[in-house]
C-alpha cells in the first residue's frame, strides 16, 4: 500500500466479502507497505514516501474489519528497517486492533490443530514460478511441516500439495508498476479463499481453497 499502484477498491471488495460470508480469519504475506527501495524512480511510483506517510495511509485505509488480520513483514515493509531503523507492520498493528503482527520474513501460526506457515520469500524470479516454493518446502523439517504455507513476494498466484502441505502462493493487490514493466515482470491480482473441515476430534481432513482473480477494472463495492 501507499503505491500510487495499490488497488485499494479490491482491498476494499475482498474484506466486505469476507465479513458478508463469515470469513473467520485473513492471512497477510507481506510487503504491507510499498516501503523506501532507495532506487531514486520509486519515488515517482509512491504516494506516499515518508515512514510516517506510508504508516498512516495504512492505519487509515487499511479496511477496517470484525474479522482478525494475521500478517508478516515483506522486503518492502523491511526497507523501513534499514531506511529509519523502525518495524513499519508492527508500528501499523499496534495502531489497529484488528490487524496482528506475528513477525518479519516466515512465522509460524495455529489455529487449533491447523498448522499454518506465512513465508514472505527475497529476491529476483526464477526458471519457473514453482521453483523457490518448492525449493523452500524441502527445506523444511518434516516435524515442521505445517497444514497451510503461504508465501508472498513473487505477485502470481499458484497452488500445489505436496504430502499434507497445501501451499498457497499469492499474488498482489497492486497493478503493475513501471519498474516491474520495464524488467519484464508480470503480476496478478487475486486472493484464495480456503475452506478448511475438521473431524469431531479437531483434526484437519479436507482444505478446499478456490481462487478469485481480478483485472485493471475498478472493482466495485461488494454490497
Ligand atoms: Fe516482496
Amino acid at each position: 500500500m501507499a503505491s500510487k499502484f495499490d488497488r485499494l477498491d479490491i482491498l476494499r471488495y475482498l474484506y466486505a466479502k469476507a465479513e458478508d460470508n463469515n470469513v473467520n480469519y485473513i492471512l497477510h504475506s507481506g510487503d504491507l507497505t510499498d516501503g523506501l527501495s532507495g532506487r531514486p524512480q520509486q519515488l515517482y511510483d509512491l504516494k506516499e514516501t515518508s515512514y510516517t506517510g506510508q504508516r498512516d495511509y495504512v492505519v487509515d485505509k487499511y479496511p477496517k474489519s470484525s474479522i482478525p488480520t494475521y500478517l508478516i513483514a515483506g522486503n518492502h515493509d523491511l526497507w523501513w528497517i534499514k531506511q529509519c531503523g523502525a518495524d513499519i507492520c508492527k508500528d501499523i498493528s499496534n495502531q489497529r486492533e484488528d490487524l496482528h503482527y506475528l513477525g518479519s520474513d516466515c512465522e509460524d501460526l495455529k489455529i487449533g490443530k491447523l498448522k499454518i506457515r506465512l513465508f514472505h520469500g527475497k529476491g529476483g524470479g526464477s526458471y519457473a514460478k514453482s521453483y523457490k516454493l518448492q525449493k523452500y518446502l524441502d527445506s523444511i523439517p518434516t516435524d515442521e511441516l505445517p497444514h497451510i504455507l503461504q508465501t508472498g513476494h513473487i505477485h502470481q498466484a499458484f497452488y500445489m500439495k505436496q504430502g499434507n502441505t497445501h501451499c498457497f502462493q499469492t499474488s498482489c493487490l497492486q497493478d503493475l508498476t513501471p519498474f516491474e514493466r520495464s524488467m519484464g515482470f508480470s503480476n496478478d491480482k487475486s486472493v484464495w479463499w480456503v475452506d478448511v473441515y475438521f473431524d469431531n476430534n479437531g483434526n484437519v481432513y479436507s482444505i478446499n481453497p478456490q481462487l478469485e482473480t481480478f483485472g485493471k477494472t475498478l472493482v466495485k463495492r461488494y454490497h
